[in-house]
């Protein structure tokens, strides 16, 4: 993939500039921002993006039919988990959406789309910036982890190879192997696990597997049920 970089010192999101832009750019443009006034998680929740992070969203225009595009969120969480490997950093996927370092979340993936347009892929990862005081025990940084600072851009690099990998499986339809590798680097699978929506418990059980769709399987005990990520949280009990 041919990436073409806009940078922005500042933002409200990059998912939103991005979304702006989409239907008049090719596919491969990235939007970065030094920081964000504005970062977005799901569902609204609030992304702290100060300056020393990599906060940015590709414009991606896969063309696949429509069930296959809520898989692009691994392909994201992939390829962070990829870039930190490089770095010497192991990291886990907790599906659907984040990744994490012992427990902690050092990354989360963002992915938006207008069916039959674009899709965008808005990636955040702690590099160099602090974590807030109140997200210490919940969040972490490669710096944090490392013990020094880290070229931002040395780190985009890697980053950005490692997306044009996984998007070129995920545009060849190459699903499985994708699907596959979550199963492998996944933080869930064997675990006990809560699931909730909109704040309130909805199903109980161990988390047994990911299926072809992306969906999580958790076994409660007396049945396997199928959980679609649109609006679910996952909690360890
Ligand atoms: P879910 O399981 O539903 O994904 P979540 O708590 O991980 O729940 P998200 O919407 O994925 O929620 O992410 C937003 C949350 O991430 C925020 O509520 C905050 O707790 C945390 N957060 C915000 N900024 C950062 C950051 N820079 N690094 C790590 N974690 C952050
Ligand atoms: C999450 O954990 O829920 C996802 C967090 C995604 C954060 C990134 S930072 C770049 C892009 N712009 C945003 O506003 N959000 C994503």
């Amino acid at each position: 993939m041919e990436w073409r970089i806009i940078r922005l010192t500042e933002v409200g999101s990059t998912n939103d500039y991005a979304r702006e832009i989409a239907e008049d750019v090719p596919e491969g443009t990235v939007v970065i921002a030094r920081r964000q006034r504005a970062g977005r998680g799901r569902k609204g929740r609030n992304w702290v993006s100060p300056e020393g992070g990599l906060w940015m969203t590709a414009i991606l225009k896969p063309r696949s039919s429509p069930e296959h595009i809520p898989k692009l969120v691994f392909v994201g969480a992939l390829a962070v988990v990829d870039t930190l490997a490089r770095y010497g950093i192991p990291a886990e996927i907790k599906w659907p959406n984040d990744v994490l370092v012992d427990g902690k979340k050092i990354a989360g993936i963002l992915s938006e789309c207008k069916l039959n347009s674009f899709a965008l892929l808005g990636i955040g990862l702690n590099v160099n910036n602090r974590v807030p005081e109140e997200l210490r025990d919940l969040a972490v940084s490669m710096a944090e982890l490392i013990g020094r600072e880290l070229k931002l851009e040395g780190v985009l690099d890697a980053l950005l190879r490692s997306l044009s990998y996984w998007y070129s499986l995920f545009k060849s339809g190459q699903h499985g192997k994708i699907l596959q590798s979550v199963r492998t680097r996944s933080s869930v699978l064997g675990k006990d696990v809560v699931i909730l929506e909109d704040g309130e418990v909805v199903l109980r059980g161990r988390a047994v597997g990911i299926d072809d769709s992306g969906a999580l399987l958790v076994d409660t005990g007396e049945s396997v049920e199928r959980v679609i990520y649109g609006d679910v949280s996952l909690r360890f009990p």
